[in-house]
């Protein structure tokens, strides 16, 4: 019997609501941490027993999680295109940018070895009620990171190549859509039952903008893949040109309204969205923000997730809190 999280992808009507947290193999784990004492970042990330060890963490703690997110990177798939990233100062930077690479260099795919292993072996020892996810950044978040480093400067370079030679930014777009699909499809092909796709700077682009360059380069790299696919446009008003997106679900940022969402994409199955802040705060508002969450998906298809990633500084008693409540 297929697990709560794909049935619901999947479309089937539960009692029962899916739930995970984007970011929950990660850095406000205490154990996690300890990892990260011994093992530097690019280590993990390059040991497919350590990722599958940290993407398990989060579900041996929490044995109500009904999704497992595997450990790994968005920015593995600029390592593919040439750009050699390092983790080294906590936050990624971006060693040979767009500019410093050509359209012509080989991709080299062994970059996407260590996520393989990882999912195979992670979803031999994965209990049989959760999901194993995989994911991919959308290609725009990706061309941002790969053109600019950081969005200190407000994706400068990034936008200057998309109004100035908007060829070339089509021709990388497209291939880093390519490559990207070639990974999700390889997550696949390892044991994903699930993928999302990440378009984290989506908010960054004016609504214009984003119909030229994100949307199209989103739905390129997911079309057809075999399984439910969850896209997180991280933006505070999701065009309605989405009700036409080929996928299963949206994931809806905490910037925005998940009512707003229900009446405007009535056939997707909706993701979300509790602020991350609202977790570090007074416990009745928690439950409060939680409950009106759950009120307002009450009969349409709905996973209880926050509106983005799980904060650093977050105490993990507010993950159990959460779990009790929309379990209960
Ligand atoms: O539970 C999970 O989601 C684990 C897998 C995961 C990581 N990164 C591990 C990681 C996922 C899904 C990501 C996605 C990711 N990576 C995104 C999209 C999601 C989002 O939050 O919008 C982005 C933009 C990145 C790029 C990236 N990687 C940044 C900006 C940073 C530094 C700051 C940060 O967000 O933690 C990373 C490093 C990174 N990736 C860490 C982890 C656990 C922290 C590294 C450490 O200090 O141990």
């Amino acid at each position: 019997m297929d697990p709560l999280l794909l049935k619901v992808l999947n479309g089937v009507r539960t009692p029962e609501t899916p739930v995970w947290f984007m970011r929950q193999a990660g850095r406000f784990l205490p154990e996690y941490r300890e990892i990260r004492k011994q093992y530097a970042f690019d280590q993990v990330l390059n040991d497919p027993q350590l990722s599958k060890k940290v993407t398990l963490q989060p579900i041996q703690r929490f044995p109500k999680l009904d999704g497992a997110i595997i450990f790994s990177d968005i920015l593995i798939v600029l390592n593919a295109l040439g750009c050699n990233v390092s983790f080294e100062h906590g936050s990624p930077s971006i060693g040979r940018t767009l500019d410093q690479i050509s359209l012509n260099d080989p991709v080299d795919y062994s970059h996407f070895d260590t996520v393989q292993a990882a999912l195979k072996s992670t979803r031999l020892d994965l209990p049989s009620h959760v999901t194993l996810i995989g994911f991919a950044g959308a290609p725009w978040t990706l061309f941002a990171y790969a053109c600019d480093g950081s969005n200190k400067n407000g994706w400068k370079k990034a936008k200057e190549l998309l109004t100035q030679k908007p060829l070339e930014a089509e021709a990388w777009l497209s291939k880093i859509s390519r490559v990207t699909r070639d990974l999700l499809l390889l997550q696949i092909a390892s044991g994903a039952q699930v993928v999302q796709l990440f378009d984290s700077w989506a908010g960054d682009l004016s609504n214009d903008e984003y119909l030229s360059w994100a949307l199209p380069y989103a739905e390129k790299t997911l079309k057809d893949l075999k399984v439910p696919r969850i896209y997180f446009p991280k933006m505070q008003e999701i065009p309605v040109q989405l009700q036409s997106f080929d996928c299963e679900a949206l994931s809806i940022s905490w910037e925005s309204s998940l009512l707003l969402a229900r009446s405007r994409f009535s056939t997707k199955i909706l993701q979300g969205n509790l602020d991350p802040k609202v977790l570090l705060g007074d416990e009745n508002e928690l439950d409060k923000h939680v409950q009106a969450i759950m009120e307002s998906m009450k009969n349409h298809g709905h996973i209880f997730n926050l509106g983005h990633g799980i904060l650093p500084q977050t105490n993990p008693k507010a993950i159990q809190r959460i779990l009790d409540m929309v379990k209960s």
